[in-house]
């Protein structure tokens, strides 16, 4: 286990190495467009929208915002965890150009910088990444005020060892999205959004899942406003 744990902190070592180191310390939002210079043309690549299959219902992450998402809006609610302020940002953006409202994922047991360290096998998201039943999180508060009055939920991560960070799970896990349209997106050094989603979706087990998008860790407004203006919400 020690040996697997030690290559997967090498593997994503590779990982992080194409894209920003400066991704896994704590950075203040405001901080976060400083990174970019230092990203590689890989890493800053932020992917196009995605195509627009139908949505699928319980739980089964569909591909394609744009179109789907026309038949959403109502009340939006932006949920996020952000363990350094990257993601933080990006779902503030997206609250403003939906008028949104937002709600913060806080673990109860909220992650300091040596938490975060994954080069150190010892840490706490190396120890949680190597045993899975570590990864159930607890919460401070599971379920957002007026959760049954939203519509359409955008559910915002970052990415932890190609996956979506596993507060985020412990949040779709607890909640009940049934009638509403979720549209999940997350920051990374490089990683594409990947199957982030759709393991969210199986997690929630209800509500209709649109593929959603990946952001690079220092995504401009301008990048963010573009995605979210071709929802059509
Ligand atoms: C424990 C850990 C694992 C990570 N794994 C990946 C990864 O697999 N792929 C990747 O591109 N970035 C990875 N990153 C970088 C983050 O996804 C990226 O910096 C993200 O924007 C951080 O968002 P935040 O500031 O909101 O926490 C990882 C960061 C941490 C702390």
């Amino acid at each position: 286990m020690e040996r697997m744990t030690r290559l997967s902190a090498l593997l994503l070592a590779g990982v992080l190495s194409v894209g920003t180191l400066a991704g896994c310390s704590r950075q203040a939002p405001s901080d976060a467009g400083a990174s970019a210079a230092s990203e590689s043309p890989a890493a800053a690549e932020t992917p196009a929208p995605a195509e627009t299959p139908a949505a699928s219902e319980s739980g089964t992450a569909s591909s394609g915002a744009e179109g789907d998402a026309a038949a959403a809006g109502g009340n939006v609610l932006v949920v996020y965890f952000s363990a350094s302020g990257h993601t933080e940002a990006v779902a503030q953006t997206i609250a403003e150009a939906t008028g949104g409202d937002l709600f913060e994922i806080t673990p109860a047991e909220s992650y300091t910088d040596d938490d975060l360290d994954w080069t150190n096998e010892d840490s706490r998201v190396s120890q949680e990444y190597a045993d899975e039943s570590l990864r159930d999180v607890e919460l401070a508060a599971a379920t957002p005020d007026n959760w049954d009055s939203y519509d359409t939920v955008f559910i915002d991560y970052p990415i932890w060892w190609g996956i979506a960070a596993w507060p985020t799970s412990s949040f779709v896990a607890a909640n009940d999205f049934t009638g509403k349209t979720v549209i999940p997106f997350c920051t990374s050094s490089s990683s594409s959004l990947g199957d982030s989603g759709t393991l969210l979706a199986e997690a929630a087990g209800t509500g209709t899942w649109l593929e959603g998008q990946r952001f690079r860790s220092s995504a401009s407004a301008d990048d963010v406003n573009e995605w979210v203006n071709s929802l059509g919400l």
